[in-house]
């Protein structure tokens, strides 16, 4: 069985850009499975945020936040208890909303207006969330405890992930 697929993986550790392509490929294969048909999108946002965070040993949190008229409203995540509402521009979410690009932000201590929801976060990746018509519904948002978790294939596999479980 290859790491991090059917078991709590300790967290904590960056894996190297291979092992997370295995980890990301494995956990795709997954929610291919489970969210097969699925149009709900909370049943989409949570499965995708709980195979992720069990999977992934470089995630201490891990959720979505979701787009409420003006400002980001906390969806499902995993981790500690979180910022509840994020205003639109503010933060790593919030500017990841409004310029809808991925934003991947090694030190956040280093970035201008950084919303500090745990002060053991230490880097973070924020990735817009789209419906099939190309709004933005929400951002994903992971954050680790670690410095420079997040790497261009974090990027690129999250982004194809966006791409293949539209929120409706
Ligand atoms: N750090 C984020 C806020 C959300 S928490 O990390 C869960 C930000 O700056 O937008």
């Amino acid at each position: 069985m290859a790491h991090g697929e059917h078991f709590q993986v300790t967290k904590g550790t960056i894996p190297s850009d291979a092992e997370k392509k295995h980890l990301y490929e494995a956990a795709e294969l997954a929610l291919s499975g489970l969210l097969a048909d699925e149009t709900d999108p909370i049943v989409i946002m949570t499965t995708i945020v709980a195979a992720l965070h069990q999977t992934m040993p470089h995630y201490f949190w891990t959720g979505f936040y979701r787009v409420v008229g003006d400002e980001l409203v906390v969806g499902p995540y995993q981790g500690t208890p979180a910022c509840l509402r994020i205003a639109k521009g503010r933060g790593v979410c919030g500017t990841a909303w409004t310029e809808n690009n991925i934003i991947r932000v090694d030190d956040v201590h280093s970035f201008p207006g950084h919303i500090a929801c745990d002060a053991r976060s230490a880097s973070e990746i924020v990735v817009p969330w789209h419906d099939r018509t190309g709004h933005v519904l929400a951002v994903f948002d992971v954050d680790s405890s670690l410095l420079s978790a997040f790497t261009e294939v974090d990027e690129s596999l999250l982004s194809a992930l966006a791409a293949n479980f539209p929120l409706g």
